[in-house]
């Protein structure tokens, strides 16, 4: 269990190697930072990059801005490649990710007051072969290109978000879903099918759990960006990890991975590029330690 002690020491000081023992949070660029991670190591990687073209985080080498979507996907495939050499051969690869529209050839988005990280200095330009108002299926391309290189693609689970946002569309019907994706190293991996059954809705026994999670939206108030629920991700923890595993968060953001594996009894390293959610990170794990121990 993390101590207050460990909680003070979570930022991973500059050019000192990684922990093996304690949880920690990266500062830095994922692309470069996953190489300096321990291998063969981690139980799951759970985490969700920027999606493409949609927020602003602010920081030039920034993931989700690339200008061209192979340019996205191939920086994802790049930095999925180093984390399967740093996961166990049986550890395995949860992936967040939501889709877009084409931009119609609108080459800026308009500001939006309620979400400010929403506004990108441009609009990404149409994929070629795609046309305006075209959904891209950024989700399934990366999938795709991932199973590509090498991931066994096991499941792709809709995240249904029964609270989502409205949209002013009236020729399709409003999006209310994102994909979660489960990839392993090896064809057999580490999964406790038993630790996440779920009770069926026609007898109220124990079922195997089903590929469409039901899971509310729950802005965490001291970020503009959109942050896990603790409930989509404990289900992932649970079923492939065991107690004081780690697992791997490359894009950490609020520290959502990190609060659930102090909740459940893992320990986990986080990367994150931007100072300002490391500070985020930092409080909330800091005030759930407090919460809890002292
Ligand atoms: C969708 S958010 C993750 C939110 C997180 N799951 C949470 O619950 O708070 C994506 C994060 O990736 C970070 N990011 C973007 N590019 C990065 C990079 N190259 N290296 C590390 N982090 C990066 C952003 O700053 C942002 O915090």
């Amino acid at each position: 269990m993390m101590t207050f002690e460990d909680a003070k020491k979570i930022v991973a000081p500059e050019g000192q190697s990684i922990s093996k023992t304690r949880s920690q949070i990266i500062v830095g660029d994922s692309r470069e930072k996953v190489k300096d991670l321990p291998g063969d190591f981690y139980a799951s990687c759970i985490t969700s990059p920027p999606y493409w073209g949609k927020r602003d985080y602010g920081i030039e080498e920034q993931v989700g801005a690339e200008f061209e979507l192979e340019n996205y996907i191939s920086s994802l495939v790049a930095i999925f490649r180093e984390v399967r050499t740093k996961l166990k051969e049986d550890g395995t690869l949860w992936l967040n990710l939501g889709d877009s529209y084409t931009s119609g050839n609108r080459t800026w988005r308009a500001p939006d007051k309620k979400n400010p990280a929403r506004k990108m200095s441009y609009r990404p330009p149409t994929p070629e072969g795609l046309k305006p108002k075209d959904l891209v299926g950024v989700p399934w391309r990366v999938a795709f290109a991932l199973q590509e290189d090498g991931w066994y693609l096991r499941s792709d689970i809709i995240w249904y978000k029964p609270n989502c946002q409205p949209e002013s569309v009236k020729d399709r019907p409003t999006m209310a879903h994102e994909y979660v994706f489960l990839f392993s190293k090896s064809e057999k991996y580490y999964y406790d099918y038993e630790s996440i059954r779920e009770p069926s809705k026609t007898n109220g026994k124990l079922r195997n759990k089903r590929t469409v999670w039901e899971v509310n939206t729950e802005p965490f108030a001291d970020a503009h960006f959109a942050t896990f629920p603790k409930s989509l991700i404990v289900p992932m923890i649970q079923a492939s990890s065991r107690e004081d595993d780690f697992i791997l968060d490359p894009f950490f953001g609020s520290g959502t991975v990190g609060e659930v594996c102090n909740m459940l009894n893992r320990k986990f390293h986080g990367i994150e590029i931007n100072d300002e959610y490391i500070s985020i990170a930092q409080k909330r794990i800091k005030s759930y330690i407090n919460g809890r121990i002292f």
